[in-house]
């Protein structure tokens, strides 16, 4: 008998609905995904205190950050890759069930690992952003000295270099930072946010 066939999930008396009026807001999945050095994980600190400032609750969960806990026995080869992205969906599943605003800022370079994700989700509720940057911005951004370290050696397997990054085909969002300053993608978020009923 498989395991999870002596797995009963419990119901909760308070309901999504009921967290999301108590809130005020609709819970969401904003997902950032671009190369290591686009400015995902910038982005996603300036919008969530724009978010935080009009009365949203919000949590950032972030590549670097969950990898030092959650996520600290995966590494960065396609597999481990792979149950990054789907611990982090997990996750991100159960905070918007608390009636979150999760922003969520991973390289996930993989379209089909993202599409699972949107799959999990409620219709309208992943959002995902792409954040578009050439490689020759990133590398030359280099905010970790990581790209640095790829050149002489040190790291394989690097996004964008020699492992692969999937453009994603159809995000809700594209903001591109070789063009646009921080706060013009921010403001692209938000319009999209207030467009689609998220700030009401
Ligand atoms: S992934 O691909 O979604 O599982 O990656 P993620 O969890 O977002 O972690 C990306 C950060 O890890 C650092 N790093 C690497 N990135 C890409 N490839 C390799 N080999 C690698 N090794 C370490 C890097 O700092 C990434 O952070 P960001 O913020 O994207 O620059």
């Amino acid at each position: 008998m498989a395991e999870s066939e002596n797995i009963k999930w419990h119901h909760s008396k308070v309901t999504k609905e009921q967290r999301r009026d108590l809130n005020n807001h609709r819970s969401a999945v904003i997902w950032f995904t671009g190369l290591s050095g686009s400015g995902k994980s910038t982005i996603s600190v300036e919008l969530e205190k724009e978010l935080y400032q009009l009365g949203i609750r919000t949590y950032c969960l972030d590549g670097d950050n969950i990898r030092h806990g959650l996520n600290k026995d995966l590494g960065f080869g396609p597999d481990d890759r792979k149950e990054n992205i789907r611990r982090i969906g997990e996750v991100s599943k159960l905070m918007t069930e608390a009636g979150l605003v999760i922003l969520a800022a991973f390289i996930s370079p993989y379209r089909s690992d993202r599409d699972e994700i949107r799959k999990m989700m409620e219709s309208g509720e992943f959002i995902e952003v792409f954040v578009d940057a050439s490689i020759e911005t990133c590398k030359s951004r280099d905010p970790k000295g990581l790209y640095k370290k790829v050149r002489a050696g040190e790291i394989t397997g690097f996004t964008g270099i020699d492992a692969p990054y999937e453009v994603p085909v159809n995000p809700e969002i594209t903001v591109n930072t070789d063009t646009e300053s921080i706060e013009e993608s921010v403001q692209s978020i938000m319009s999209y946010l207030k467009t689609n009923g998220f700030l009401d």
